[in-house]
């Protein structure tokens, strides 16, 4: 399979048999870390990181990925390049591929922007864009997510319940983005996808649509309801977040008072109950700890978060391997 040039901006925009090689291709480079064996297949290779946004474990993936595949990876603050001035994404797209040998880009703060400007940049760049995470998706976050859960559950996940699930978080307005991007993939893989939010809380309605016809397709399910309690009853993985209300992204203080009749939606050890007795905790991190989760339970048996947190590391490296 050849995967040279593609963009990743998106699990939708690729394949099933393209996700599960890139996967193989993680837990190759996986061992071959833990090993010690070199891996330098980008060896001269340069990689743009444009951040928008603020990141500990994406911006280091792809920085440590990059200096292990023998390449190096340059850091762009938003802020404090000539995009802050107004720079197009479309010089960004042509000026950069003509230096290295892909973009990746975060830009996530805002419902409606990032999707559209890195799906700019990749109009005009002559190498792969990548989603670092943008508004509708976070794609490599996803990748990471699957293979926690395949390397704890195997690699036929037909009817294995997640529960993803919004959760009470003072910090700020979290990106939509990793609930989207769960109930879009986890669906592909003839998952029971449950999706548990207060009112206020809908996602986007692409997303949505995609998360509905993926379970059509692959022998899933995927439904919504009202209560964290509920979506946890007999679930094989849950996923509590706190995300965003999608008109209300800026303006925080609205938000927050809202978010305040829900701080009841935390995962608790009373809750991890309803649960298989195997089942995993999994967040994306960073969480807020007291609110959207207990020490207890992201500290305790399920928790399958440093796993999952290491695995950004090996898919990363994995998409950008096989891409650039
Ligand atoms: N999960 C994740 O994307 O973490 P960062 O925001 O630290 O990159």
């Amino acid at each position: 399979m050849n995967l040279k040039g593609r963009d990743f901006i998106s699990t939708q925009d690729w394949k099933k048999e393209e996700l599960l090689y890139a996967l193989d291709k993680a837990d190759e480079l996986k061992r071959k870390f833990k090993n010690g064996e070199p891996h330098r297949e980008l060896a001269d290779k340069t990689a743009f990181l444009i951040f928008f946004d603020k990141s500990t474990r994406t911006r280091n993936s792809f920085e440590a990925g990059m200096t292990q595949l023998g390449g190096h990876a340059h850091f762009i603050e938003a802020q404090t390049s000539q995009i802050a001035h107004g720079e197009s994404p479309k010089d960004m797209g042509i000026i950069l591929s003509s230096y290295g040998h892909a973009i990746a880009i975060r830009h996530d703060l805002v419902p409606g922007e990032g999707n559209s400007y890195m799906r700019e940049v990749a109009k005009w760049a002559s190498a792969p864009v990548f989603n670092m995470q943008c508004d509708v998706d976070h794609p490599f976050q996803m990748m990471a997510d699957l293979m926690t859960i395949r390397e704890k559950f195997g690699q036929d996940l037909k009817g294995k319940r997640i529960a993803v699930s919004w959760a009470y978080a003072p910090s700020y307005a979290k990106p939509m983005s990793v609930p989207q991007g769960l109930i879009m993939l986890m669906t592909r893989f003839g998952m029971d996808v449950v999706l548990a939010h207060p009112p206020e809380y809908t996602l986007m309605d692409e997303p949505m649509a995609h998360a509905r016809k993926n379970a059509e397709e692959n022998g899933g399910s995927f439904t919504v309801v009202d209560s964290m309690e509920e979506a946890f009853r007999d679930a094989d993985i849950v996923y509590p977040k706190s995300w965003g209300i999608q008109s209300l992204f800026g303006e925080p203080e609205k938000a927050l008072e809202i978010s305040k009749k829900y701080t009841h939606w935390i995962c608790d050890e009373e809750k991890m109950k309803l649960t298989k007795e195997s089942s995993i905790y999994m967040h994306c991190l960073p969480a807020d700890r007291g609110y959207e989760v207990t020490d207890e339970v992201i500290d305790g048996p399920h928790s399958v978060i440093y796993q999952e947190a290491e695995n950004r590391l090996h898919t990363a490296k994995a998409i950008m391997a096989l891409t650039m």
